[in-house]
């Protein structure tokens, strides 16, 4: 298992699961998989991993017509893991700006989870292409 050392030798598990369909949320994952040195799955293999051997639990997918995909999904899977630390970032074709990432979180998250889950947007683009 990859264990992520902190400070003063205290070791974390983190997990990094991400839904993408365009890549774009992929390569995301690749680069903070690699900075931070964790554990990372596809989506489609979330229900495959016991989730509660992990402290710090990262969720990235794109967004679709103003919502995180899969995120619903995710969100009941760590519903009763509130002594974990939960994080999810989304990518987007949307600029970042405050009003942008206000938004993302009024359409996707509720008031307790606004306060509970840490939540970064990254800039992409679109790739019709690739649908
Ligand atoms: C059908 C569709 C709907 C989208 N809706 C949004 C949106 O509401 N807001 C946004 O910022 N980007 C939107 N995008 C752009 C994607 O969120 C963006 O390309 C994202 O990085 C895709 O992630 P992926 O490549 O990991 O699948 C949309 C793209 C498609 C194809």
């Amino acid at each position: 298992m990859n264990k992520n050392k902190l400070q003063k030798g205290f070791y974390v598990n983190i997990l990094l699961i991400y839904k993408t369909k365009t890549g774009f949320t992929k390569r995301y994952a690749d680069w903070i998989a690699e900075e931070i040195c964790c554990k990372k799955i596809p989506f489609k293999k979330m229900d495959t991993i016991e989730i509660n051997n992990y402290d710090i639990i990262i969720y990235g997918a794109g967004m679709h017509a103003r919502h995180i995909l899969g995120s619903n999904k995710f969100k009941k899977r760590v519903k009763n893991l509130c002594h974990k630390k939960i994080i999810v970032f989304s990518t987007g074709a949307s600029p970042c700006t405050k009003e942008i990432v206000d938004m993302i979180k009024e359409n996707n998250f509720t008031e307790n989870e606004k306060r509970e889950i840490v939540f970064y947007y990254f800039n992409s683009g679109l790739s019709y292409e690739k649908l």
